[in-house]
């Protein structure tokens, strides 16, 4: 039964605050196709570096023709889109400004508000133009200074048609999955480096947040983080409860406390004073939660094996499990800094769409109950419109609400995606006891092993 429409009861909503933000987010290099000049790309083509050696190729074509997706995002009731630009795009080489690339930026952002649909910008996510990686990517010295330039041509460039700009997506993602699992480029270096870079990425960040300013004094400047609730599997363990707090602070909340407070406390103090106080909003991106088990064969993960609860819903490819909680508990965690908050991603690969509906409609009401507990939260950006190209995992994980077949680029909307219009049409998400709740099928008994963050 479709939860907005069940004959047997007048739809009882839970309303969220008006102007609230309703979209879905992508990312450059998993959206535009053949992005041939970054380190991504350069990656996909050694062997086993990607599942089943899946490239992003043409991904869902959007350098040539995103105003389709446009029209669907109108159609689907959006009035927000947060997505990156490229820069290896913007500048192919150090110091040669694609002005063309610039002005295909442009007409995307002018075709977003065209069709009523506020745009978000991420200058990076994850991806640097091979220049850039050849000079040490997160471990250059001078990345501030060329993110920072890049922010100015962008904000000098687009400005006119953003507001919100997200400097880094993921940092802590990047570096760990970087320098420590080796899953993304540059495959590996270790904790050290992994700390290096992390303190070299707030200062891009604190550099970029200056340069938006300095060029466009109305820009609101944050950044997009992973945070992933950590739980000990056993509550009466002592070590599991050790290793799932300790996690957390390194994983979830170092960096955010050296955006306040200019320390970063990573496994020893790098003092980054210019990332004091340099966020006007903060970007949360969730999906999913960790159970810690103490176990001796896991040094890599600070001797905590991460599981999943016996009997939750699991996404595609054990992804994770289905914890709508998970994003009540993180919104109500950053509700001391003070920032306003946008739940800058969140969804799951499921190609069946059999826990997307109950997905959407349980975060959701996390979300809601999150803002009436005093969470300044703005806006909400499912991650995704379209299947796309899914980092390591390659086409292996569907997260759209928009079925892709990337060879043919045939688009087949999924049911969830009509749903997801009714809520953003409405402002409001169905009152569970008004309209029930569709229930997810659980996944059979034990522990399932759990995966890293974005990996
Ligand atoms: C996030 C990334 C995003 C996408 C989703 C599934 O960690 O920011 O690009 O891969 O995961």
């Amino acid at each position: 039964m479709h939860p907005f429409h069940d004959p047997r009861r007048s739809p009882s909503l839970l309303h969220f605050p008006p102007g609230f933000l309703w979209g879905t987010a992508t990312s450059a290099h998993q959206v535009e196709g053949n992005n041939t000049n970054n380190d991504w790309w350069a990656w996909e083509q050694q062997p086993g570096r990607i599942a089943h050696g899946h490239r992003s190729g043409l991904a869902c074509d959007w350098w040539r023709e995103t105003e389709a997706d446009f029209d669907r995002m109108a159609a689907l009731h959006q009035n927000a889109h947060r997505l990156s630009v490229e820069w290896s795009r913007l500048e192919p080489q150090p110091g040669r400004w694609d002005d063309r690339a610039l002005a295909r930026y442009r007409q995307m952002l002018a075709g977003l508000r065209a069709r009523g649909i506020t745009p978000m910008v991420t200058l990076h996510h994850f991806t640097f133009p091979l220049w850039v990686a050849a000079r040490g990517g997160w471990l250059w010295p001078e990345l501030p200074e060329a993110l920072a330039r890049l922010a100015r041509h962008v904000a000098e460039g687009l400005g006119d048609l953003v507001k919100l700009w997200c400097t880094l997506n993921e940092p802590m993602v990047a570096v760990m999955l970087g320098y420590v699992t080796g899953r993304f480029p540059p495959g590996g270096g270790g904790l050290r480096r992994a700390r290096s870079a992390a303190a070299n990425s707030l200062r891009a960040h604190a550099a970029a947040y200056e340069a938006l300013h300095a060029a466009q004094p109305d820009a609101r400047v944050g950044l997009a983080a992973h945070l992933h609730p950590f739980d000990p599997a056993r509550p009466a363990s002592r070590l599991d409860r050790a290793i799932a707090r300790l996690t957390d602070r390194l994983y979830n909340w170092a960096y955010l406390e050296a955006l306040r407070d200019g320390v970063l406390r990573l496994g020893g103090r790098v003092h980054v004073p210019e990332a004091a106080g340099t966020l006007d909003f903060l970007g949360v991106n969730y999906y999913s939660r960790h159970l810690i088990r103490f176990d001796l064969r896991c040094p890599g993960t600070l001797f905590g094996r991460r599981l999943h609860t016996p009997g939750a819903a699991l996404s595609d490819g054990g992804y994770g499990e289905v914890y709508p909680l998970g994003l009540r508990r993180v919104l109500l965690r950053v509700r001391p800094y003070g920032l306003p908050v946008y739940v800058t991603e969140n969804g799951l690969p499921d190609a069946d769409d059999d826990l997307r509906p109950a997905f959407l409609l349980g975060h959701l009401r996390a979300l809601w109950q999150a803002v009436r507990l005093g969470c300044d939260v703005r806006g909400y950006f499912h991650w995704t419109l379209v299947d796309n190209f899914e980092w390591a995992d390659g086409w292996t994980l569907r997260f759209g609400l928009i079925a892709l077949d990337p060879a043919t680029q045939v688009r087949t909307p999924r049911p969830s995606s009509v749903l997801y219009g009714e809520i953003c049409r409405r402002n409001a998400v169905p009152d569970p006891g008004a309209a029930g709740t569709p229930t997810a099928a659980a996944a059979g008994p034990g522990y399932p092993e759990s995966r890293p963050p974005g990996g």
